[in-house]
Formats: structure tokens, C-alpha cells, sequence
């Protein structure tokens, strides 16, 4: 089953966020969908953005986790208090965190530790910058990435987000053939984990969703700039037809 995420980054309101919940039911109406959806809110919107159908139609990711488990970290977030609000999913390692925020694997692999102790998924982000791009490091720079997850469980379920910094929020996605060339060497590296589900981001909109899933072959998309609307991701997703 395809998996379609949704990454608000730092926008939506509570009460956006229950309007988009709204419309975004109105388009799934009441069927279980045949693809899994997953929003991942700001934390202070969690709460708004559940599904308050009995059986969720979309579950809920957060957008990053404190590498600590509790205690004298102001304004950190722990692992625990996210299953807690009812998430499933965590983003770790997104390339804003890392190079916004200064993140590195150090720091990821101990996010990795804390999200699985409180029993949930990381959705764990990759990708290559402009200049590692250019310098041919692509590869070597994925692999490198890869590392943190040395001590991550083999057999736990794991998503593995392909988002070539580059391709983030320029309106510029990757070719399919390159985001295949990437899933292909993400699977390599990764061919001991059964339970690995490998995503593409940076750019996906409705009009190269479709080439993407069926050139890259990717197990779904990290969505950011078009997620924010209900029905732009409900396309991407193949929730509506597709709009020209
Ligand atoms: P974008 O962001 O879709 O706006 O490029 C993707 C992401 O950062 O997860």
C-alpha cells in the first residue's frame, strides 16, 4: 500500500488545521482509502488535525523528536509525550533539521533510539545537497546518512524519506530516473531490513506524482509545499482525479 505524508512544516493554525481535516474527510468520505496517509502537524495542532472517525483514516506523524528522554530540556519534545498525543510516525533527520538547525547523525541516531523506545516509526530523511550533487557525492553522501541507522532494530518497520536537498521546495523535483537511481541504491544499502519502505520528497505536486510512483517505483512521496492544501494532497495521493 502506498504510503502518501503529509509535512506541514511550520504552518496551520488549530483551526486550519480542522478545516483541512474536514475537507480532506469530505474526500476520503467514509471507506477505509486503499493508501495510507499520514499528517504530520506542527505539535501545537496534533490534537486538531486526528481523524475523529473511530477508525482513522490517516494516522500522525511528528515533524521531529527530542534525542533526550525527559527531564531539564526546555522546549524539547520527548518521543514518549508524541505517542502520548497519539502519533504513529516520527520525521527524523529532515534536511531543514540538518542544516537549518545543525543536526547531525550523532544527534539522529539517538532520535532514532527514543522514537523506537516509545514504539514508534521514524521516517527517516536523506538526500543529497546541490553540492554534493555536483560533486559527484551523491551516493557516498546517502550511504553516509544511512550509518545512523546502524543500530536501528533490522526487523522494526522503517520508512527511509529520498529528499535531495535540492529539490526541497524549489519547485524542482528530481527526474524520475534519478529518484529511481536513489531508490536503488537506498535498497542496496538497506537490503537487510524486510520492513523498509522507501519514499520520495522535495517538489512532488500533482502533476509529477504519477511519473514519479511509476518511473521511481518509490513506495509513495514526503510531501511539503503541496500538502497544505486538502485537495492538492487528496490528488497527489489519487484520493480525487488528478487537476490540469
Ligand atoms: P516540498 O517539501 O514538497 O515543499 O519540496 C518536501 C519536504 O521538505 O518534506
Amino acid at each position: 500500500m502506498n504510503l502518501f505524508v503529509a509535512n506541514w512544516k511550520m504552518n496551520m493554525t488549530r483551526a486550519e488545521a480542522r478545516a483541512y481535516v474536514r475537507e480532506l474527510s469530505g474526500f476520503l468520505g467514509a471507506g477505509t482509502p486503499a493508501v495510507e496517509l499520514v499528517i504530520a502537524p506542527p505539535y501545537t495542532a496534533i490534537d486538531a488535525a486526528r481523524d475523529s472517525v473511530d477508525k482513522a483514516r490517516w494516522s500522525l506523524a511528528a515533524q521531529d523528536v527530542s534525542s533526550e528522554t525527559e527531564g531539564a530540556f526546555t522546549g524539547e519534545i520527548s518521543a514518549r509525550m508524541l505517542a502520548d498525543a497519539g502519533c504513529r510516525y516520527v520525521l527524523v533527520g529532515h534536511s531543514e533539521r540538518r542544516y537549518l538547525f545543525g543536526e547531525e547523525e550523532t544527534a539522529l541516531q539517538r532520535k532514532l533510539a527514543r522514537t523506537r523506545e516509545a514504539g514508534l516509526t521514524p521516517i527517516y530523511c536523506v538526500g543529497e545537497t546541490q553540492q554534493e550533487r555536483a560533486a559527484g557525492l551523491a551516493a557516498a553522501t546517502l550511504a553516509r546518512q544511512v550509518e545512523a541507522l546502524a543500530k536501528d532494530p533490522a526487523d522494526s518497520p522503517l520508512v527511509v524519506a529520498y529528499e535531495p536537498v535540492w529539490a526541497i521546495g524549489t519547485g524542482i523535483a528530481a527526474e524520475p530516473a534519478d529518484a529511481a537511481s536513489a531508490r536503488v541504491h537506498l535498497a542496496e544499502l538497506l537490503s537487510h531490513r524486510p520492513k523498509l519502505r522507501l519514499l520520495y520528497g522535495g517538489s512532488v505536486a500533482p502533476e509529477n506524482a504519477r511519473r514519479l510512483l511509476e518511473t521511481a517505483r518509490v513506495d509513495g512521496f514526503l510531501i511539503g509545499a503541496a500538502s497544505l492544501k486538502a485537495s492538492t494532497f487528496a490528488a497527489i495521493a489519487g484520493l480525487v482525479k488528478r487537476k490540469t
